[in-house]
């Protein structure tokens, strides 16, 4: 009860905090692929390779891990408020299955980084350039269902 009204209270704040961490956690899952486009051209072994291993690390653990769990943190925190959330519409469903894929994603992403930090890397070019739309789509479409709320 005490924690309800707490959370009511700070609702604008933990609201504001999850848009800041969405926005980085999306800018990460859509920085990282296209730095495996490029990495993936590069010769393995070669100086622009090892550059490229660096800004992935950097990447992943400076911003994409920590947004992402900020981002859960936050959100799970909005869906805990009173009144914030009508369990019998659809879109928050939605929402959450797409999240879940993209905390999915993520995690596949953590797995490409450490393959090509040991130069394992098993996926062309053109696999990455694909991967690198699908935040784009999973953003529209959160947003489309958060602030539209459809069904
Ligand atoms: C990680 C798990 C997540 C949970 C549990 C979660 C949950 C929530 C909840 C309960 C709200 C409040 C809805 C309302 O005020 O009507 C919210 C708002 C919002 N969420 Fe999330 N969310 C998550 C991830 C995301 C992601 C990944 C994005 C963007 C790609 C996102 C974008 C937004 C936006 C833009 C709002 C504000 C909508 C408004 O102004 O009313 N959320 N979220």
């Amino acid at each position: 009860m005490r924690l309800n009204f707490w959370l009511s209270k700070v609702y604008p704040w933990i609201k504001s905090f999850h848009i800041v961490s969405m926005v980085a956690w999306m800018a990460a899952l859509l920085y990282l692929p296209r730095l495996f486009v490029y990495h993936s051209m590069a010769p393995v072994g070669s100086n622009r390779s090892a550059t490229f291993k660096v800004m992935e690390r950097r990447l992943e653990r400076g911003i994409m891990t920590p947004a992402m769990i900020a981002t859960w943190c936050f959100g799970l925190g909005l869906a805990g408020t009173p009144g914030v959330v009508d369990w019998y519409m659809g879109w928050i469903w939605v929402k959450l299955v797409i999240v879940v894929a993209l905390t999915l994603f993520h995690f596949f992403l953590v797995r490409c980084r450490e393959d090509f930090s040991a130069d394992s890397n098993r996926h062309s070019t053109r696999f990455f350039r694909m991967i690198n739309e699908l935040p784009t789509v999973a953003l529209i479409a959160i947003v489309v269902l958060v602030v539209v709320k459809p069904f």
